[in-house]
Order: C-alpha cells, then sequence, then structure tokens
C-alpha cells in the first residue's frame, strides 16, 4: 500500500470539564495528526449543583476514538501505527458504579459542585479548632467542597443504591480516570479498577508522602477502603483496550489534567510553572522531590510518577474554580455572546472595563481565599456600562485571579517567576493574553502546539516500561515553539486595578454571612 510511514504513534484522550478529545501524536516529532472532539451536557439539577452522565463521558471517548481514527485513516495514516493511550482527566470529579452491571449508580458529581458544603461544616465540628488545614501535612488539602472524599461521602449518606451497593460488595469509587480505564479494559468483564497517584492526590484520602490510601482518613470520612481504586504510577501499562477500533492497545500513560499540562509544557525542573485557562484556571509549580507547603492559600499535589521505579516529584497548585466557565456564563446565562470566541471582539472594541470589576464566585472562591460561601458580583456599574464592558471584566477577572495565583506562588517559593508559561483553550484569545501580561507585569510564553495537556498524557503512556517509544530524556524533548506577550501599561495602572479588584473580592466574600 502506499500509507504514509510515520512511526509508533500514540494516542491520547483528553476529559475535560467541557468536553471530551482524542488526540494522536507521532511519538518521535510530538506532532499533532489528527484529533476530534465532543462537548459534554453540564446539568445544575439544583442551585450550586454540577453533575455529569458518566455514560455520556464514556461514550464521548469512544465517539473521539472512532472519529479520530477515521479522519487518519482518510490521512491514509495506518491506525495500527497507534502503539500506546494516555488518559488525562478533569480531577476530583467523583463516580461510583457496580461493578456487576457496569453501570454507574448516580451522575458524577463534578468538582465544581458545593452541595457538600454542610457536608464540610459537620465534619470540621470533629476536628480540633475546627481547622480547615489539619490534614494539610498529611494531603496536600484543605478540607473544602473541592475535593472528591466529601463528595464521595455525600453519595454514602444520600443515595440508597450507593448504600445498598457498598453493602453487597458491589460498588465502585472512582475519579474519572478510574471509571474511563476500567470501562474501557473491559468494564464488568475484568476492567481494572485504578487510578494514578496524580488523581488519587486529590481525593483527600491519599497519604502524598507513603503513596497508599491513608486508613485514618478513610476512618475520618467513613470511606469503606474495599471501593477505592489500586494506585499506580502516572506511567505503566495498566490494561488494554477492549472494544472499538484500538482494541488491543495499552492503556499505558495517566494523570490528572493539571499534571499533565505541567508534562506537556515539559516543566520537569524545580522551579518551572504552568497555568493552564480552561473550565477553570490551573498555576502548578514543580517543586521536583520534597513537597512544599504553602503559607499561601496554595494546595500541594503530586506532579507526576513516571513509571514504577521512578521518583514522585510534586507541585504547589493555585487552583481557581472559574475562568473559561465565566465565558459560557456570559453566553448561556447572559446571552451576551452567540459564542465563547465572541468574546474577544467584545473586549477588544472597549479595550477596557470602565470601572467596572466582576467577581465570578460562582462556586464559592478556591485559592487563596478557600471561602465556599463567597458568591459572584458586578460591581462599578454606571449608566454608561455596557456588554462590552461586562465581557473585558470577565477577562479581566480571569487574569487578576491569575495574578492572586502567581503572588502566592511567589512567595511561597522566594524566588519570583520572570515569565508565566500558558495552555488552555482560552489562550487562543490574544487580547485575553496581552491583558495578562499587563496585569502580571511579565511577559506571558504560549506555546504554539496548544494542546500541552494531551500531549502530557502521551508522554507518559509513550514512555511506559514495556512500550518504550517515547523518550523523556532533556536531551530528546523537543523544543516548543512559542509566543510571547510583553507587558504594555505601566505598572502603577496595573497595581491600581489589581486594588480595585481586591476591594471588589472583599464584597463577594461579604455577601452571604
Ligand atoms: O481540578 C479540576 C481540573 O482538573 C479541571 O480542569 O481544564 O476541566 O478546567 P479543566
Amino acid at each position: 500500500s502506499n500509507r504514509m510511514m510515520l512511526g509508533p504513534l500514540v494516542g491520547s484522550i483528553d476529559q475535560g470539564t467541557s468536553s471530551t478529545r482524542f488526540l494522536v501524536f507521532n511519538a518521535k516529532t510530538s506532532e499533532l495528526l489528527s484529533h476530534h472532539q465532543v462537548e459534554i451536557v453540564q446539568k445544575f439539577p439544583k442551585e450550586g449543583w454540577v453533575e455529569q452522565d458518566p455514560k455520556e463521558i464514556l461514550n464521548s471517548v469512544h465517539e473521539c476514538v472512532e472519529k479520530t481514527c477515521e479522519k487518519l485513516q482518510q490521512l491514509n495514516i495506518d491506525i495500527t501505527n497507534i502503539k500506546a493511550i494516555g488518559v488525562s482527566n478533569q480531577r476530583e470529579t467523583t463516580v461510583v458504579w457496580d461493578k456487576t452491571t457496569g453501570e454507574p449508580l448516580y451522575n458524577a458529581i463534578v468538582w465544581l459542585d458545593l452541595r457538600t458544603q454542610a457536608t464540610v461544616d459537620r465534619l470540621l465540628k470533629k476536628i480540633p479548632g475546627k481547622n480547615k488545614s489539619f490534614f494539610k501535612f498529611r494531603t496536600g488539602l484543605p478540607l473544602s467542597t473541592y475535593f472528591s472524599a466529601v463528595k464521595l461521602r455525600w453519595l454514602l449518606d444520600n443515595v440508597e443504591e450507593i448504600k445498598q451497593a457498598v453493602g453487597d460488595g458491589r460498588a465502585m469509587f472512582g475519579t474519572i480516570d478510574s471509571w474511563l480505564i476500567w470501562s474501557l479494559t473491559g468494564g464488568k468483564n475484568g476492567g481494572v479498577h485504578c487510578t494514578d497517584v496524580t488523581n488519587a492526590s486529590r481525593t483527600m484520602l491519599f497519604n502524598i508522602h507513603s503513596l497508599e490510601w491513608d486508613p485514618e482518613l478513610c476512618q475520618f470520612f467513613d470511606i469503606p477502603m474495599e471501593i477505592l481504586p489500586k494506585v499506580r504510577s502516572s506511567s505503566e501499562i495498566y490494561g488494554l483496550m477492549k472494544s472499538g477500533a484500538l482494541t488491543g492497545v495499552p492503556i499505558s500513560g495517566c494523570l490528572g489534567d493539571q499534571s499533565a499540562a505541567l508534562v506537556g509544557q515539559m516543566c520537569f525542573q524545580d522551579g518551572q510553572a504552568k497555568n493552564t485557562y480552561g473550565t477553570g484556571c490551573f498555576l502548578l509549580c514543580n517543586t521536583g522531590q520534597k513537597s512544599v507547603f504553602s503559607e499561601h492559600g496554595l494546595l500541594t499535589t503530586i506532579a507526576y510518577k513516571l513509571g514504577r521505579d521512578k521518583p514522585v516529584c510534586y507541585a504547589l497548585e493555585g487552583s481557581v474554580a472559574i475562568a473559561g466557565a465565566v465565558v459560557r456564563w456570559l453566553r448561556d446565562n447572559l446571552g451576551i455572546l452567540k459564542t465563547s470566541q465572541e468574546v474577544e471582539k467584545l473586549a477588544a472594541e472597549v479595550g477596557t472595563s470602565y470601572g467596572c470589576y466582576f467577581v465570578p464566585a460562582f462556586s464559592g472562591l478556591y485559592a487563596p481565599y478557600w471561602e465556599p460561601s463567597a458568591r459572584g458580583i458586578i460591581c462599578g456599574l454606571t449608566q454608561f456600562t455596557n456588554k462590552n464592558h461586562i465581557a473585558f471584566a470577565a477577562l479581566e477577572a480571569v487574569c487578576f485571579q491569575t495574578r492572586e495565583l502567581l503572588d502566592a506562588i511567589n512567595k511561597d517559593c522566594g524566588v519570583p517567576l520572570n515569565q508565566l508559561q500558558v495552555d488552555g483553550g482560552m489562550t487562543n484569545n490574544k487580547v485575553l493574553m496581552q491583558l495578562q501580561s499587563d496585569i502580571l507585569c511579565i511577559p506571558v510564553v504560549k506555546p504554539s502546539m496548544p494542546e500541552t495537556t494531551a500531549l502530557g498524557a502521551a508522554m507518559a503512556a509513550g514512555a511506559a516500561e514495556g512500550v518504550g517509544i517515547w523518550s523523556l530524556n532533556p536531551g530528546d524533548l523537543t523544543a516548543v515553539t512559542c509566543e510571547r506577550f510583553e507587558p504594555q501599561i505601566n505598572p502603577e495602572e496595573s497595581e491600581f486595578r489589581f486594588a480595585r479588584w481586591k476591594k471588589a473580592v472583599m464584597k463577594s466574600m461579604d455577601w452571604v454571612t
């Protein structure tokens, strides 16, 4: 045949909050050959609740794999060259399913969901001094609605089918990576129930030093340990695909999406950092083999462990709940945009918010405040304010929130970052990127191939023992070509706006008392 000779390829599943993607990369050149994307339905059954259908998520993965394989065949690329598959996923989102039927027992509770506020308050009462940082040194995390343990507690307390399934030994718990890997490797017919250290580190049941589920934490949250997946490294063969066009291909990489982006941005050195603009916004700074604990509202999380015998690396993380989601809100709830892309044009037309500040605290505030009772506010309005100014203020909010993360990282690390590496869907917005550089007063650097999350999971899969088609030696890694944005306003102007933003944040936290 006249099929193109390309050498080994690696597929990558990127299951994010807003959409699912499957992408195929050339293992030798890191070149992206083809991909397919499907949007995921978000359900808001009650105020503050956010759910997704685990079956829809699984089907979207199958659809993306099949469509991408069709596209490759149209390009005359032989899909038998795909030698490994990596998984990266939205983290913390919690699924419980029945291992005998393969069916989910409830919708997935999405990381953004706030229903567990009362659960958190109740658990806080059991902690000396109601200190939400009580488990910080063991887990890296404060007690919050964000992490899986409280979501799982809620499911065990409130869903009769789940209580019964646990009693009968039929229940399995997992974050999205576990649900997908179990289902793709055979599901009820022998699927592999596992997760990786990065995803496990977001549950609040995992000891980030011993790298094991922590019996005391499981006792505190009253979680039966037999429903938890086995914890593996981020790069090893977990199992083989059991259906579809890629049947028989090993799944050999798994990372939470923010860790995957860190790998895809090649941030392997202590002190290297990246900020990803997705539904939320997450700044991770690699701290190497030592876990650093924040004094400024950041999380300590596992960056990666790229092989069973490889060392574990840690990161400091600044987490913002609402970034891309504020644009989706302008589109779906206010109707001032037809498409999310339109926000750039609207903001560019005015180039200023005219003193309007928008704090999108829809899910409370995450880093550095960790205030679940905060609510969104738009302030500084006059008769002059129009939708353009509000669109601009929404973009500026993403930049101010990132500035808060950067300030915290700089304080915790001592050495300030002199530029920011960025990626994710929103980085296609040039107005946003320029504004980000203006607000941070440092250059913002964006790779020309923005799919770094998928790339990171592909790298982990390709480098796994028994696959060995992707080299992670620094010398073999292809340098990424980048676009740069330099600060264009003076620092005084930037400080003035940031001070106003902080004032608005204080008002958003006053709101519910
Ligand atoms: O912690 C949640 C995070 O993993 C979600 O990422 O890109 O879907 O906003 P994203």
